[in-house]
């Protein structure tokens, strides 16, 4: 076992009202258990409500994206600084459902990445492969793609507050989840690019979660393994039992 520390985030992508997304916060606040982060990434029109919920809990608040630029006219964007104002100490780059559904790509999201690091966010770093991927055997080639385009440039001091999300997009609210197998060999692969890039001291000490239909009775199995360093949750993180039972399985 890993002397990492883990980590589980709930993604609420573009589900909640204020009121449930108030109520969903102060519920992880209250029952998140010590020894292990946890974070929510609520839609960002509700973020400083659900900061005033998180108020003094150590659950930490995400936006689930942002721009590289600090302002201007970039209509409906959001800056690394904004999100910071608004109590934000993390953001997610390069999910799946803006790299595919949105056309965001490598550049971009290189840009987005440095920014917000140099900004002082934590960023959680989206990289996975589509199941036509997968099954061509190209899973590697496309996350060493990801991760050598994504985090191209970034500064050695910045990379303490970096962590990769492992999301195959096959696995994504489909209720497909990888085999413990599955992830633990993507994350390893991870793991070995990132030495490559950045050495073997930043490698060992680097997060990374598994996302793709974590629920609370699979995520013990998903994250008692080596490389797996806790998990980014989408569907089931909108439940407070169901998430806290996916936090309880990795403490
Ligand atoms: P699901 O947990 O709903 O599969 O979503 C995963 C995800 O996209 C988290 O970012």
């Amino acid at each position: 076992m890993s002397k990492r520390p883990k980590f589980v985030a709930g993604n609420w992508k573009m589900y909640t009202s204020r009121g449930v997304a108030k109520e969903l916060a102060a519920a992880v606040a209250q029952g998140a258990p010590a020894g292990v982060q946890v974070a929510v990434f609520p839609p960002s029109v509700w973020l400083t409500t659900v900061a005033d919920a998180l108020a003094g809990s150590a659950v930490g608040l995400g936006a689930q994206n942002c721009h590289f630029e600090k302002e201007g006219a970039f209509t409906g964007e959001l800056s690394p600084q904004m999100l910071l104002e608004a109590g934000c100490r993390y953001t997610l780059v390069g999910h799946s459902e803006r790299r595919h559904g949105l056309g965001e790509i490598h550049d971009f999201l290189n840009k987005k990445a440095k920014a917000a690091l140099a900004a002082g966010l934590h960023v959680i770093f989206c990289v996975g492969e589509l199941l036509a991927e997968r099954e061509a055997n190209q899973t590697e080639a496309v996350l060493e793609k990801q991760l050598t385009d994504g985090l191209a440039g970034i500064p050695a001091e910045h990379l303490p507050n970096l962590v990769i999300a492992y999301e195959p997009v096959w696995a994504i609210g489909t209720g497909k989840v990888a085999t413990p197998e599955q992830a633990q060999a993507a994350h390893a692969f991870i793991r070995r690019k990132f030495a490559a890039l950045f050495g073997e001291k930043s490698a060992s000490v680097l997060l990374i979660l598994y996302g793709g239909s974590v629920k609370p009775e699979n995520a013990a199995d998903l994250l008692h393994q080596p490389d797996v360093d806790g998990a980014l949750v989408g569907g089931a993180s909108m439940k407070a039992d169901s998430f806290l039972g996916i936090v309880r399985a990795a403490v």
